[in-house]
């Protein structure tokens, strides 16, 4: 197996992995706005999915890098190199900026997920006393926060998909 021959496996789990990880943020989308679901219905649909975010981050990471090691202009070998690639090809600038989305969407998945999803109410919202009145405010104001934060999260999503077809048309 020579470098090319990786080059090509990595597409191959690159690409199943950043679509799967598309699916997620939709299904997040579907999760946080769809209408008549409870509190703790959401924030199960968004926790399941914290080990698969766990091991694909460091699968896309490993797998964009060797891609751009082995990018199709020159072999990129430091960082002075990934910086000509851009300063050279309209492909390594594009890269640059798809790598601004990239880790806006792994940010963004990691705040959902890690931080916000479990302040989500755990227990179905049982009638409206005193308490509960003030945990439903507290649950609304973090659904908000988990509907903004899943909005920004597509969007950067879109981009990369966007600039990282940008990159293959360089390729044509
Ligand atoms: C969620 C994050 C990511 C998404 C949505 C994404 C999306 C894509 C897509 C759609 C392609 C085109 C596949 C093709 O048709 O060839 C691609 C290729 C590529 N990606 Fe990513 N990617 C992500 C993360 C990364 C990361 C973290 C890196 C770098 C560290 C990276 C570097 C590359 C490179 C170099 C290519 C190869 C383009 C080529 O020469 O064919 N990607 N990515």
């Amino acid at each position: 197996m020579d470098n090319q021959d990786w080059l090509l496996v990595s597409l191959w789990v690159h690409v199943p992995f950043i679509t799967a990880w598309i699916g997620l943020v939709m299904l997040d989308t579907v999760a946080v706005f769809a209408p008549g679901l409870e509190g703790v219905q959401r924030r199960r649909l968004l926790l399941w999915s914290r080990v698969f975010v766990l091991i694909a981050i460091p699968v896309i990471m490993a797998t964009g890098i060797w891609q751009t090691i082995e990018n199709p202009f020159f072999r990129v070998e430091a960082y002075s190199g990934l910086k000509e690639l851009r300063d050279r090809t309209l492909y390594g600038d594009l890269l640059f900026w798809k790598h601004g989305f990239v880790l806006a969407t792994f940010g963004l998945t990691i705040l959902v997920r890690f931080i916000l999803a479990p302040r989500l109410p755990s227990e179905p919202s049982m009638g409206m006393s005193g308490g509960a009145a003030t945990m439903e405010q507290t649950a609304t104001g973090t659904l908000r926060l988990v509907q903004l934060a899943t909005v920004l999260n597509l969007a950067s999503c879109l981009g990369a998909v966007l600039l990282a077809t940008r990159m293959v048309a360089e390729l044509h």
